[in-house]
């Protein structure tokens, strides 16, 4: 048998060998469609190219691009399970050709692969062409040689391929498998046609034109091709079965369902196991693709999706969650085609798991309040709109479930009471928000909120995308256009742009398409659900309507992710380092730097802060890849992540998990905004400054990566200036410092030394002559400039000590100020304080005072030295000398 994986690969090597571009899948959120849920065609990811817009290295192309049908324009959900084809997720086979060949080639290849290659006898095939379309009609007479009853015109939309409303389309032919007799059927166009017997395996889009709004509005460049062929039906054909759930990789899924279940996977079960593994696939893909469950948009796809599936694991009887244990088994059958698949593995199991743990809380809590809700309720019976909405309110029971599980007894809903339930409880949570304090403002963007609903944010994994503009704030009010010169807050469908939020600022970039060019310079994020992009129009102009394209700027952004990732390290490395009391108190990530404020008691010494930054970095050495996971806040709480006391989480948060600890990671925070992907893109982490914010919340600041690396040059400059002043060598700055700064010292000492001698007599000029007789009494008199007044003291008493017995009197001058200390030796009938006063008035001043021994005292005329010193000498001669 040929499996599924070998004709995947035959496939592809056919048109390789044939010259074709082998293009990996694209992710299943479209990169540059903001019209589409989700990628559902092969041709998607080229749309740009089909038009024009953007160009490839290559003019030929081959994948298998991954599908996803549910939500949007193609919706299969409600019908997997009950049929042998729908899926909600496939792979697309496809051929393409951009302006290079068309109609013949394209017939040729698609004959030579089903035919020669793959062996399908010719008898087996019918082909269908639009009725108008004589040149394809001919070509498959003259190519495949089939007889012009198997070349069916029809006139129907079956013949005419649309993307979806907007987008490249064309006429087209498909190829149709006769799967025999045995089965119900008439080929396309008979009355029969709805029957299973013919299947279509392949069509061929001649693409030619493009449509906006469904209206054909002008042709492609050039003619060009996409083919698609579903992956799961060509592998039913090639394995001889009728039905896509019987082909090697459902048989494998079902059968795990099966064993983990314990239940037959045929008869009245057979719809439950079909509905688990195609959701499975489809769960497990989405998850990969970065799609996470969501109140809103694609998330909300997918749990749809996922609680589809769950309530079937429950009809089959299982005990336990169920969807999380067959994760290994699509790995085992689809991983290594889809490596993505491998490596989000855990994330897709952990999000299962959660999901359908939660998922059976609900359905058990809501069946029994149901139960009692019904109780005595008979045949026909309304169950009021009330208690389906606390159903709904308090269990997070969706309507559709109330009225399914009423179904079976014939009850119904009353629809309109629960639409008054729940419009009234909005209306209460308007009244009670408290907002910004700014009434009208908060008023505006409840009604765009409540109208339009929450922006989708698509920049978890990336900074570009395209979306419709929804609306359109100037000046406080909503506008329908803005033009040239306009400052407006623009709001779309989904964005890239983060809004700003948990200390995060908002992103920068731009938003554009051929008429119009706007520059956003800060992304604001009202009532937490709607992003805001403040923007100036530059040229052109913007309608309520319009597909944009949105840029983040993404150097900012890859610089704010590094300075947020780099939050987390250093929020974990604080506590590691100073203990578990550090919490944080207040983070700012901007694009230039970071700042965490927490409580600590006391400044970080050196060697602290050293030691944190060292940590940090040695985090980002590791270069680890950063996990991201879905959980409820008491499961990431319980699991060690760390949140924030007093902080209001939403049902569900996303958990951050960086970093290599010693049994875990070194680091688990809640976290809703955008990280490196792995540490190593952090680069470098370096503290600038650590400082009080208030009693017991400390602030570091931090840089990192370029930010970083041009803080630390300019460090480096900074001391090559303090080099080259020193005429030294970086290195030996410190040493030549401390030396520069012991030298001044032992000068200032030597400097007081010299004057201190200079006073004393020590020689030269301005020596004092040695003591003089006054009165019969050994006396100095002195002034000296510029000695310190502090040292007057210590001057007086070494004089002293030098004349035996006597009396010392030094006026010290220091910039025009005056001071004078005296002493008198024990015995001698004068008092110190007397004579210094007597000084202190010859100097302008007041008072003076001390012991008898040793007085001081000082004034404003520093002239007047001599003036003092005479008035001392005069009163001394004044006295009788002692006997
Ligand atoms: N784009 C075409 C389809 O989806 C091939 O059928």
């Amino acid at each position: 048998m040929t499996s599924t994986n070998d004709i995947r690969r035959s496939f592809l090597d056919y048109f390789e060998s044939q010259g074709h571009a082998r293009v990996p899948s694209a992710p299943l959120v479209p990169q540059n469609d903001p019209t589409l849920m989700f990628v559902n065609a092969g041709m998607v990811p080229f749309k740009n190219v089909f038009t024009g817009l953007e160009t490839r290295p290559y003019s030929t192309a081959t994948s298998s691009q991954k599908c996803v049908r549910a939500g949007g324009k193609h919706n299969d959900l409600d019908n997997v399970g009950y049929t042998a084809r729908h899926h909600t997720f496939f792979e697309m086979l496809g051929n393409f050709s951009f302006g290079d060949y068309f109609k013949e080639q394209a017939i040729t290849h698609a004959w030579t692969l089903l035919t020669k290659v793959w062996g399908i006898p010719a008898d087996k095939l019918t082909v269908t062409v639009y009725h108008t379309d004589d040149q394809a009609f001919d070509l498959w007479k003259k190519i495949a040689g089939l007889p012009e009853e198997r070349i069916i015109r029809i006139a129907t939309k079956d013949n005419f391929w649309v993307m979806g409303a907007d987008g490249p389309c064309g006429p087209c032919s498909e190829i149709f498998y006769d799967h025999g007799d045995h089965i119900y059927g008439g080929p396309p166009g008979s009355p029969e046609e709805d029957g299973d017997r013919f299947v279509e395996i392949w069509n061929l889009v001649f693409m030619q034109f493009v449509q906006e709004a469904d209206v054909i509005v002008g042709d492609l460049p050039k003619p060009s091709i996409d083919t698609g062929m579903g992956l799961e039906r060509v592998a039913a054909v090639l394995q001889g079965v009728h039905d896509n759930y019987d082909t090697d990789t459902f048989k494998a899924l079902i059968a795990e369902s099966g064993a983990l279940t314990g239940s037959v996977t045929t008869g009245a079960n057979q719809a439950s196991h079909r509905v688990i593994a195609d959701h499975l696939r489809a769960s497990g893909f989405l998850i990969a693709d970065g799609v996470l469950p969501a109140a809103e948009g694609r998330g909300y796809v997918l749990r749809r999706i996922m609680r589809r599936a769950m309530r079937h694991a429950q009809l089959l009887g299982a005990q336990n969650p169920l969807m999380h244990r067959m994760v290994p088994s699509l790995v085992a059958e689809m991983g290594a085609a889809f490596p993505e698949l491998v490596r989000a593995q855990p994330l897709i199991e952990a999000t299962l798991l959660q999901e359908e743990t939660r998922f059976r809380q609900t359905l058990a809590n809501g069946l029994r309040l149901l139960d009692e809700a019904t109780l005595g309720m008979g045949e026909g019976a309304t169950l009021p709109g009330e208690t389906a909405f606390k159903l709904y309110d308090t269990f997070g029971f969706p309507y559709d479930l109330t009225e399914d599980a009423l179904r079976a007894k014939a009850i119904t809903v009353d629809r309109a009471g629960f639409e008054t339930a729940m419009a009234e409880q909005k209306r209460a949570a308007r009244a009670a928000w408290k907002g910004s304090g700014d009434k009208a403002s908060d008023e505006l963007w409840y009604d765009i909120a409540d109208e339009l609903g929450g922006t989708e944010f698509i920049g978890y994994n990336g900074t570009e995308g395209e979306a419709q503009v929804v609306a359109l704030v100037k000046d406080g009010a909503r506008v329908e256009t803005a033009q040239a010169g306009d400052t407006v807050t623009i709001l779309t469908n989904q964005t890239p742009f983060y809004g700003e939020s948990g200390g995060q600022m908002g992103d920068a970039g731009t938003i554009t398409n051929d008429k119009l060019r706007a520059v956003v310079d800060d992304t604001a994020k009202p009532l937490g659900r709607l992003h805001a992009h403040n923007a100036t129009i530059e040229t052109g102009e913007v309608a309520v309507g319009d597909t944009v394209k949105l840029s983040v700027d993404g150097a900012r952004r890859d610089a704010i992710r590094a300075n947020h990732s780099a939050t987390h390290l250093l929020h974990a490395a604080l506590r590691k380092r100073l203990g578990g009391h550090v919490t944080q108190k207040g983070s700012l990530v901007a694009p230039d730097r970071l700042r965490f404020d927490f409580s600590h008691p006391s400044a970080l010494t050196a060697q602290e802060i050293a030691d944190v930054e060292a940590d940090v970095n040695a985090q980002i050495r590791h270069n680890e890849s950063v996990g991201t996971r879905l959980m409820t806040p008491e499961d990431a709480i319980a699991a060690g992540a760390m949140a924030l006391f007093g902080e209001k989480y939403g049902d569900e948060v996303r958990v951050l998990s960086m970093g290599k600890g010693d049994d875990a990671h070194y680091s688990v925070e809640l976290c809703g905004g955008t990280h490196v992907t792995a540490t190593g893109d952090i680069a470098i982490f370096k503290i600038v400054s650590e400082s009080a914010v208030s009693s017991g919340i400390r602030r570091i600041e931090a840089l990192t990566g370029e930010a970083a690396r041009l803080w630390l040059v300019a460090r480096d400059e900074r001391l090559r200036e303090a080099a080259a002043a020193l005429k030294s060598s970086p290195d030996e700055v410190p040493g030549r410092v401390l030396a520069l700064v012991e030298d001044r010292r032992r000068l200032e000492r030597e400097l007081a030394e010299a004057k201190k001698a200079l006073a004393l007599g020590g020689g030269g000029a301005a020596a004092p002559s040695g003591p003089e007789q006054v009165a019969g009494v050994n006396f100095v008199g002195q002034v000296i400039d510029g000695l310190e007044a502090k040292a007057l003291r210590g001057a007086v008493d070494d004089a002293k000590a030098r004349i035996g017995a006597g009396v010392v009197a030094l006026v010290a001058v220091n910039d025009g100020r005056a001071s004078v200390a005296v002493g008198v030796s024990e015995g001698l009938p004068f008092s110190a304080v007397d004579l210094v006063k007597l000084a202190v008035a010859a100097l302008g001043g007041q008072g003076g005072g001390g012991r008898p021994d040793m007085a001081q005292g000082g004034g404003p005329d520093g002239d007047k030295g001599a003036e003092a010193i005479a008035a001392i000498r005069a009163a001394l001669e004044s006295q009788t000398a002692p006997a």
